[in-house]
């Protein structure tokens, strides 16, 4: 149970500041998070491997409020506390809370909410930050890393800059579960973020994973495929040998999409403007410019590419919105 496991790794409920703060990136995953092993735990079939973007992010403020209920304002917009956001965002809160207590937070978002661009990532992340700052505990950041798995799976991964790997862990009650940092900066590599659509997407991650780990016969390959994919490109990565980088996260994004696609009934997250960016990537390796995608539960694509061809991937990408994860 989450309570327990909380109960386990955080010192004291007694808050020890008036207000508390938090900043956390966003990540991508290079090799994918795609499945659970145990759903309110939050432990992922299999580990997974990110680059954070320190330019987009989620900033969090969380402090005491003498009200009935919470208080949630997203973006400078107080949200209905029975809404999705506000309803996850509260009773996440209750693992921690002292009776009765209210809280106040507010949140803002350098990404589109719910957009495929995981902004649960650096939200839960950047929540966990502000608690830990306004309960004083001090935590370090594997115990830091638990804690906002606990809230989404993938903000495991956004308590750290550049590479992190979320290890899945073996044990039931999920304290091996948590990611790490891969210190090998790449001041070359640029992520580059193809928007298609930024509106609500149609399933979250948790019921797109589960409808595939049920219903689709391909799902059975992705665990092991996954944990290899993710060595080739943690070797890429200390090797700095972007073509197996690039070409192993494409392959690795491609196939978690082909086990929703043969899913029952499928799950398509891909619209016509997504698969034209696809096929332009692939022209553009045909001439000679190395470039890559990845895609996660959402129809943006987001570009791997060296800095070096920055300038031919803008020509044919105009709207792109370049990152530097290691500037
Ligand atoms: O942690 P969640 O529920 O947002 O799931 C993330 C799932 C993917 O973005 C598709 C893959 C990943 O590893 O980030």
């Amino acid at each position: 149970m989450p309570q327990n496991l909380i109960n386990s790794l955080i010192p004291h409920k007694e808050i020890q500041n008036t207000s508390g703060q938090g900043t956390a990136p966003v990540n991508i995953a290079l090799s994918k998070y795609w499945g659970k092993r145990d759903i309110p735990l939050n432990l992922p079939t299999n580990s997974s491997l990110s680059i954070s973007l320190p330019e987009l992010g989620t900033k969090t403020t969380i402090q005491l409020l003498d009200a009935a209920q919470d208080k949630v304002i997203l973006n400078n917009k107080e949200q209905d506390p029975t809404s999705i956001f506000a309803t996850r965002l509260s009773k996440y809160l209750d693992f921690f809370r002292p009776a009765n207590q209210s809280f106040l937070i507010e949140t803002t978002n350098t990404v589109p909410t719910a957009a495929g661009l995981a902004s649960s990532a650096s939200g839960y992340a950047a929540l966990v930050l502000a608690l830990d700052d306004l309960y004083g505990w001090q935590l370090d950041k594997k115990q830091l890393s638990i804690l906002a798995r606990l809230g989404s799976g993938s903000a495991s991964r956004s308590i750290y800059e550049g590479f992190a790997i979320w290890h899945k862990g073996e044990k039931a009650e999920g304290t091996d579960s948590y990611a790490e940092a891969l210190d090998h900066p790449y001041p070359d590599l640029r992520i580059g973020l193809v928007k298609v659509d930024v509106s609500e997407k149609s399933h979250s991650s948790t019921q797109g994973m589960q409808h595939t780990v049920n219903t689709c016969h391909l799902y059975q390959n992705w665990p092991a495929q996954a944990e290899a994919q993710l060595q080739e490109i943690k070797q890429a990565i200390i090797q700095q040998d972007f073509s197996k980088l690039g070409a192993t996260a494409e392959h690795n994004a491609l196939s978690m999409h082909a086990t929703m696609i043969a899913s029952w009934p499928p799950i398509l997250y891909w619209q016509a403007e997504s698969i034209t960016a696809m096929q332009k990537v692939w022209q553009l390796r045909e001439t000679g410019t190395e470039v890559y995608f990845t895609m996660d539960a959402g129809p943006n694509l987001k570009l791997l590419y060296l800095q070096a061809d920055s300038q031919k991937i803008k020509q044919a990408f105009p709207a792109i919105q370049e990152l530097a994860p290691f500037q």
